[in-house]
């Protein structure tokens, strides 16, 4: 086995609400540790499904999705790829465009997805710190590129910050990129940032060096179909067509999409649902003591005093039926995770953390 793999260790996935119930013998908990959409699956992409039922016994070309997606982003079919979720399109992106005197560039601090698939490959990834009020440092990331680096990972929204950079900062970013580095602008969260005027909606900065990465997992209520997509320039996209596995995504997964791009109003119910949600939580945890950090996502991220209180907090609301997440795992190990859920999931998260907070700081 090469070094670069067994240096590396499997992903955990959070705790499920059956394991926790079980555990500590409750009859509710409730999940907000993985940015899911607490409302379910959109019904049309459900409908879709439904109806491919009939050609599972055929191989799917995915063109018909690709197709739609075009339409929809008023681009050209030769622009857009798809995968099962925007990670399995970051690892065809590793894959294809990078070579062993390679680096890549990325903050610290954000999703780990890119860095452990580059790790996997042996390319060595370097991080450049957030800034103070926790923005990912373009300024930083700028004076960081190197003659071998030749992929930037940049989320906006970022996971778990749920900060944005803005147009302006993009811009001045982008002077000091050379061409042949590929920047690769995640956007999981794109839905819930899209109408602020500051956000930088890739799809008008078509550049020829960056690939946006987009997801049904979050705003659709996808996760487990696993279908995102990605829109660049025809060359790359035709290069990274090389490496895609022929049939993926399935034939569920190109449903679901079909679906959900025409669910309008699964969309504004789910974004008004999150808006309301992120304002009582917000405002919730805020009248505990807490200083959550302004989000423009479906999570919040909350730093506490130190990495002891953080770890208790979070064991504390899991011990009282509410998983979220401890950031140690992303580097940050004084803070936590917590993702919007339904008004009733909400209302007992704030119900809970007050509780939490009396045992956590004893
Ligand atoms: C920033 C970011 N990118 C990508 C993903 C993975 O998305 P997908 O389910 O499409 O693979 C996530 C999931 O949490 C994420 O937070």
């Amino acid at each position: 086995m090469p070094p670069y793999v067994a240096s590396l260790r499997p992903y955990v996935a959070g705790r499920s609400p059956e394991e926790v119930a079980a555990t500590y013998s409750l009859s509710r908990v409730v999940k907000l540790s993985s940015n899911e959409n607490p409302l379910g699956a959109s019904p049309l992409a459900l409908a879709r499904m439904r109806e491919s039922l009939d050609q599972l016994n055929r191989y799917p070309t995915g063109l018909d999705l690709r197709g739609c997606l075009a339409e929809k982003f008023g681009t050209k079919i030769d622009n857009v790829v798809t995968g099962s979720g925007s990670e399995s399109i970051m690892a065809n992106i590793v894959r294809t465009f990078l070579s062993d005197q390679d680096e890549a560039l990325t903050s610290a601090g954000t999703f780990m997805g890119f860095e452990i698939l580059a790790r996997g490959r042996g390319i060595p990834i370097r991080t450049v710190p957030l800034r103070q009020d926790w923005h990912i440092d373009l300024e930083a990331l700028a004076l960081a590129i190197n003659e071998r680096t030749k992929i930037i990972y940049l989320a906006n929204p970022n996971n778990p910050t749920g900060t944005i950079f803005t147009k302006q900062e993009f811009d001045a970013f982008y002077k000091h990129v050379p061409p042949h580095v590929l920047i690769i602008l995640d956007e999981a969260y794109f839905e819930y940032a899209k109408d602020n005027a500051r956000y930088p909606d890739s799809l008008f900065y078509r550049y020829d060096n960056i690939i946006t990465l987009r997801t049904f997992s979050k705003i659709y209520g996808l996760a487990g179909v696993r279908i995102g997509y990605g829109f660049a320039h025809a060359d790359l996209i035709a290069n990274l067509m090389k490496i895609k596995l022929p049939f993926e995504p399935s034939t569920f997964g190109n449903a679901a999409g079909i679906g959900a791009l025409d669910d309008r109003e699964f969309l504004n119910h789910s974004l008004q649902s999150n808006a309301r949600g992120m304002r009582i939580v917000s405002e919730g945890l805020a009248s505990l003591g807490f200083n959550p950090v302004v989000s423009e996502a479906n999570f919040l991220m909350l730093p506490c005093e130190g990495s002891d209180e953080a770890e208790r907090f979070t064991q504390s609301l899991v011990e009282r039926g509410v998983i979220i997440r401890h950031l140690a795992g992303f580097g940050l190990p004084s803070c936590v995770r917590i993702s919007i859920g339904t008004d009733s999931e909400n209302q007992f998260l704030l119900e809970t953390a007050q509780q939490g907070l009396v045992t956590a700081h004893r």
